[in-house]
């Protein structure tokens, strides 16, 4: 079973299983499909995470996420005329930390898979040589990209030279093709080193930016153990730091197993009360308490104690929201230390893949580097661009999230995998920047509390709450009278279009479900 965003790339997914590739090896050659045919998150200009569960049981977990490059500094995005964080770390060549996706998927491919490399890299060359039709919502998604016109390769390869494209075009990338192609032949050298390498560090010192060829031959990816809690019986194997996102599932399921937020139903105004609280608890102690592990030693362990827990749930007004000025990040003795996507893939074997990449926004930093095809990340701005201030997601988050050379940003991606007895139940994560840790806790208990299919468990309206700013956000799909009652309680609501993209696998009595997201264009495909 293969769930993602875009069909050609589902279907590059399924075609690898059915050629006698495990799920790695479909998970792999997605991930390079996803680079052409989703181009405002698929990437090979980007990172990600990579949850593994093999069939025999073991679980690991890859960080190719984006770095900071050598040259980066704490305060390389902070004006000194004025004090104020500048766009660099939004927009433009400056935004982008060194690129990790190939480098991972190598990684996977080697360590995990079987099909050879080459295998699975020329799906996306095909798909890049020949062009894919280009859909109503792609079509809709580059018009609304307006600032893609900023950066001239951009420009000619998305938005059609600035006459966009129409739903049905053919959209052929040949540069892109080309870097692929020396992927396919040259496997992660054909990126890091050699024609693309040096290509994209004189196109990036030309432009002010920082990534050089060192930072790019120095590329390694972190093989971590995942982060393993457990809720109701159920095992829950997640995303450790650099991610913020297994902590917060784990914490905020922890806050909520014993107040019986559950028994009023799913939608009701106290369970999306009880959820709420302890999202905005978790995201508290996100801003202080989460970093990437190699700078910053993370209180793990501090955090997930049931004691410290049961203190946090004992907190939570049953009836009122409760102020998040009200609301501080824990501060431990002695420290113990929105555009992204997901796709999910099991094999017949068992063994089981949930990965989650990005560009960070949208179509990343904008930047196309020249030549290459590629569109560039703009990761950076998951740092603390100026610890204590608002990133781009309105998170605020300290020190222990400051730029440094080689640093890895803070990430809110979560890919998941909750156990029963030992054997997979449901594989799942979503982009959304910090909503996509609340997405992932809210399909987790639409199927483990509230008794759904999986399908609807994703289908289901969701929310969010991340501390500051002190707002609770909502899709459309609750009622007014229970908007009401929210209010009643003292929320401040923002209604919002929509939240998240999960990919969902469930398994259940020997069948596995896979759950698109109606949000999307997204598509499950199995045999
Ligand atoms: N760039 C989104 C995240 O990693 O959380």
């Amino acid at each position: 079973m293969v769930v993602s965003r875009e069909k050609h790339a589902t279907a590059a997914g399924l075609a690898v299983l059915q050629s006698g590739g495990n799920a790695i090896d479909a998970a792999v050659a997605v991930g390079f499909a996803l680079a052409v045919t989703h181009p405002s998150a698929g990437n090979i200009g980007g990172g990600g995470f990579m949850l593994i569960r093999l069939a025999d049981g073991r679980t690991t977990f890859l960080d190719f996420r984006e770095r900071a490059p050598l040259a980066a500094s704490r305060n390389m995005y902070i004006d000194p005329a004025t004090g104020k964080a500048t766009q660099d770390s939004v927009l433009g060549y400056r935004a982008a930390g060194v690129p990790g996706t190939v480098r991972g998927l190598e990684y996977a491919n080697k360590k995990y898979g079987r099909k050879p490399w080459a295998a699975l890299v020329h799906p996306a060359v095909e798909l890049a040589t020949s062009g894919f039709p280009v859909s109503y919502a792609q079509a809709q998604s580059f018009r609304a990209a307006r600032a893609l016109a900023q950066f001239p390769e951009s420009k000619r390869i998305f938005l059609n030279d600035g006459k966009f494209y129409e739903p049905g075009d053919v959209l052929v990338q040949g540069d892109l093709a080309r870097t692929l192609e020396r992927v396919e032949k040259q496997g992660s050298k054909g990126f890091y080193e050699g024609q693309t390498a040096q290509l994209l560090a004189e196109d990036v010192a030309r432009h002010g930016g920082l990534i050089t060829e060192e930072d790019l031959r120095r590329y390694t990816v972190r093989e971590l153990k995942p982060l393993t809690g457990s809720y109701r019986g159920y095992t829950i194997v997640t995303a450790p730091p650099p991610s913020s996102g297994g902590v917060g599932v784990l914490e905020m399921l922890g806050m909520l197993e014993t107040t019986g937020y559950e028994k009023s139903g799913a939608g009701s105004a106290t369970a999306v009360h009880y959820m709420a609280e302890a999202m905005r608890r978790y995201f508290a102690d996100r801003s202080e308490n989460l970093g990437d592990p190699d700078f910053f030693k993370v209180p793990l362990t501090s955090l997930l104690d049931p004691k410290y827990i049961a203190k946090r749930r004992a907190s939570i007004d049953p009836v009122s929201a409760t102020p998040s000025s009200a609301i501080k990040a824990a501060a431990f003795n002695g420290k113990e230390s929105n555009e992204t996507t997901h796709f999910t893939v099991a094999d017949g074997e068992g063994n089981v893949v949930s990965v989650t990449y990005t560009l960070n926004g949208g179509y990343g930093s904008k930047v196309t580097a020249t030549g290459l095809g590629f569109l560039l990340n703009n990761e950076m701005d998951d740092f603390a661009p100026k610890p204590g201030e608002a990133n781009m997601y309105g998170l605020i988050q300290g020190e222990a999230n400051a730029i440094a050379p080689g640093k890895t940003p803070l990430s809110s991606m979560t890919p998941t995998i909750v156990l029963r007895d030992g054997k997979p139940v449901l594989a799942l994560g979503s982009p959304g920047g910090p909503t996509i840790i609340n997405s992932v806790l809210e399909v987790i208990v639409n199927v483990l509390d509230f008794g759904m299919n999986v399908q609807d468990a994703v289908n289901w309206p969701r929310f969010h709450h991340q501390w500051l700013p002190d707002v609770l956000s909502m899709e459309p799909g609750y009622s007014p009278d229970t908007v009401a009652l929210l209010e009643q309680r003292g929320y401040r609501i923002r209604r919002v279009a929509s939240q998240g993209e999960v990919a969902a696998i469930r398994w259940d009595n020997g069948w596995l479900e896979g759950a698109p997201d109606p949000r999307t264009e997204a598509t499950a495909e199995g045999h």
